[in-house]
């Protein structure tokens, strides 16, 4: 809009500038005409009535004159006529202007002696007229007196200002058509083929490009859009080379590395890119309130964890919620940016919800209904209608978020958890082409479990839309089937692991996350760093016991407090030389339930910190902040023993990221039986973390476990997770995709 005033408001002042000089020339020009014409008229009528009042005037016969001004009363514009004797004295005067014996007209003296023709307008108290004055002379050229004649002037000024009217109203259809004009000039020069040029590049982007091949515009444009088309007719060559080559390199390599993933996924997808849906981010921006610094922050999540890596190796979009409070201050016109921050290698598009939302489809419906229904913790669900809403509105908002950036063909869309049950539907509704798949990434409990939630068929049903549903082991699989066999209205075929509702096939595989193999980041860790956390801490010469969990009732972190008191109480020569670390991130922190555990946590390790009360050691050391991926490491480093004693977890990838980081194979990890990680890391020390008793001796046998025991179980357990990292997660649930595409 401010383009188009910046054209055409230079056009329009020098119209109306040139107009209205024309305007007053014009005006100018009427107005002389029409009193050029009035005087002519005025002459006339004087020079027509100078006999008779000659003759009333020598003769002095008032009734004559008196007949003769009289003889202009009824015209239109003459509003009449004066005889003057030869004094100036008024002899006779038009009824109508008879008014005009009480003005002062100092004028008729001055006449007197000119003997010449005079005419003046006259400004009369509240009206003007025009005045011409003719002598009337004797023989000898003496003046005998005069006659007035008086014009109604304000025609003319009727006349002018209907003329200013119509200059005006021509003005302003000018204007109205000069800007139609250069509207539509500007639309069929510059908008349309700027906007066909637009279109194309958005059916560029998302891969439908033969349709809309060649570019036609011509002249400047047209070069524009040629070298436009030939920059896309590389982009799509080297697409093609670079899929041709993965090919070729995918069959030589062995293990999974993003090197390999990154082959593989442009193997398999080609030109697609994928699109991943959480409603966590992977990068949140914040504002420091006082300093008013921003900074971009990793948060504590499994999914950002497990999927940022793949991303990272593959590119693509990851569409996400907006949820740091300098965010918008990041994302270009479309809500997009590059990430990671330093080395853009995928975007990251963000959604915005309203408060309302957030409390309603975030705290609400997923985080005190779907998480405690999923978890088996004894915490109940809480479901309410309101929230409800606000998750499918939401859901909605998603959806309609991803379809704006779906390929023209068979795009593949990977969504993330349990915020997002009812977005597989959605999709395929309006992108039957698309491969969606759909990671539950915790527990998925039994069917009479799952049957008190009161909005169990719209979620089945929702998650149904999917191709692929994955969870990370074979028994959340199975309850699932078990789920959709007794609730809904499907066909569960137990032998190909798949459910069929309205026709529609949805394969069900189980796929334990992991992660990235870490050992590279590990190998960056400095000798220095574990040293300052030591003399930070006063561990030198320390047993050292880790936990880093996000604060969550799931992951029994009380429990964990009560087995190292437990130990402390039953093994006494361990008082002074044993200290466990929590690093504990708040979460979900406007939920009562997890507000509440914050204070339990404080009070407990308080309580038992106290108990054991010496003067150079503390048993518990509690940190309770955020940290960074880069500032876990040199905890991990530096722990002897890591602890995860969840109560109930679809998988845990802090048991796993502790693995990853121990290159020198010196650890001991603890593993609550009921993590998902439990089934892959078997090598690591069970335990029941509501068995307090069980749960202290396992941190003893941990404590006293040989060197060659730990080393062989490490050894056992990184095998383990190098050889199940996250990339081959990635790359089984892409086989698994494209496969079902085939069948
Ligand atoms: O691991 C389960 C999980 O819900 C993840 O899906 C999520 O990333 C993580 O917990 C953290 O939760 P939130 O995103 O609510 O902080």
């Amino acid at each position: 809009m401010k383009r188009i005033l910046l054209f055409i408001l230079p056009i329009l002042i020098i119209v109306a500038a040139a107009f209205t000089i024309f305007g007053i020339f014009q005006v100018r020009f009427e107005e002389e005409k029409l009193m050029d014409d009035l005087q002519r008229k005025a002459r006339a009528v004087a020079e027509s009535v100078e006999l008779a009042a000659r003759f009333a005037i020598v003769n002095n016969d008032l009734k004559i004159a008196a007949r003769v001004v009289e003889s202009f009363q009824g015209r239109e514009r003459l509003q009449g006529c004066i005889i003057y004797d030869k004094d100036g004295q008024m002899l006779a005067i038009t009824k109508r202007i008879s008014n005009l014996q009480q003005e002062m007209r100092p004028y008729i003296k001055e006449n007197l002696s000119s003997k010449a023709p005079r005419s003046s307008l006259e400004k009369l108290k509240d009206y003007s007229v025009y005045s011409y004055i003719l002598p009337i002379l004797d023989d000898e050229n003496n003046a005998l007196g005069f006659v007035e004649v008086i014009y109604d002037t304000s025609y003319v000024f009727t006349t002018l200002t209907e003329l200013w009217r119509r200059l005006n109203t021509t003005l302003a259809i000018l204007v109205v058509f000069i800007v139609i004009t250069a509207l539509f000039i500007q639309r069929q020069i510059f908008t349309l083929p700027v906007a066909r040029l637009t279109d194309w590049f958005v059916h560029f982007q998302r891969g439908d490009i033969d349709k809309w091949h060649p570019i036609k515009e011509k002249g400047e444009l047209g070069k524009l859009a040629s070298e436009v088309e030939q920059l896309a007719l590389g982009i799509r060559v080297a697409r093609k080379t670079i899929s041709e080559d993965a090919q070729f390199r995918l069959k030589k390599e062995e293990t999974w590395t993003e090197v390999k993933l990154r082959d593989f996924v442009r193997a398999k997808l080609g030109e697609n890119a994928l699109f991943v849906v959480s409603n966590r981010e992977p990068y949140i921006h914040t504002i420091d309130e006082s300093s008013g610094a921003s900074k971009c922050v990793r948060p504590a999540s499994g999914v950002v964890t497990a999927i940022d890596p793949i991303m990272r190796a593959c590119g693509g979009i990851w569409i996400a919620q907006g949820g740091g409070n300098a965010d918008k201050k990041f994302v270009n016109t479309k809500n997009k940016l590059g990430v990671p921050p330093e080395d853009n290698r995928y975007i990251l598009k963000r959604v915005w919800l309203t408060k309302e939302e957030e409390d309603g489809y975030y705290y609400g419906f997923s985080n005190e209904g779907l998480w405690p229904l999923c978890h088996i913790t004894h915490t109940r669900p809480i479901f309410r209608e309101n929230d409800w809403q606000f998750y499918k509105s939401v859901n909605e908002k998603f959806a309609e978020s991803v379809l704006e950036e779906l390929p023209a063909k068979n795009p593949f869309v990977f969504i993330q958890d349990y915020h997002f049950t009812l977005l597989p539907k959605m999709i395929k509704q309006k992108r039957p082409d698309a491969t969606v798949a759909l990671f539950w990434h915790i527990p998925w409990p039994n069917p009479e479990v799952f049957s008190i939630c009161p909005y169990q068929e719209e979620i089945l049903d929702g998650m149904l839309g999917a191709d692929l549903i994955g969870f990370h082991i074979q028994y959340h699989c199975n309850n699932f089937l078990d789920t959709a066999n007794r609730l809904l209205e499907s066909r569960v075929d137990t032998e190909k692991f798949s459910i069929t509702r309205v026709g529609k096939e949805t394969f069900i595989r189980a796929f334990p996350i992991s992660v990235d193999g870490y050992t590279n980041a590990a190998s960056t860790i400095k000798i220095e760093q574990i040293n300052k956390i030591k003399k930070e801490f006063e561990l030198e010469n320390k047993i050292i016991a880790l936990g880093v969990d996000r604060i969550d009732y799931t992951k029994g972190i009380l429990e964990r407090i009560l087995a190292v008191d437990r130990f402390l109480e039953k093994y006494p020569q361990y008082r002074g030389k044993f200290v466990f670390i929590q690093l504990a991130a708040p979460s979900r922190t406007h939920i009562k339930r997890y507000h509440d555990l914050m204070g339990e946590i404080d009070e407990l390790i308080e309580k038992k910190n106290w108990k054991y009360l010496e003067t150079d050691w503390k048993p518990i050391i509690y940190l309770k902040r955020h940290f960074s991926p880069e500032e876990i490491l040199p905890f991990y480093k530096l722990a002897d023993i890591c602890i995860v004693s969840s109560l109930h977890d679809g998988m845990n990838l802090v048991a796993k990221e502790f693995v990853a980081s121990k290159q020198d194979l010196n650890g001991v990890l603890i593993l609550s039986k009921f993590t998902g990680a439990a089934r892959e890391l078997t090598d690591a020390l069970p335990i029941n973390p509501y068995s307090i008793e069980e749960f202290a001796d396992t941190i003893k046998l941990a404590v006293e476990m040989p060197d060659e025991e730990k080393i062989k179980r490490m050894e056992n357990m990184r095998r383990t997770i190098s050889e199940n990292n996250v990339y081959r997660w990635a790359a089984d649930i892409i086989t698994e995709l494209t496969s079902l595409k085939k069948t």
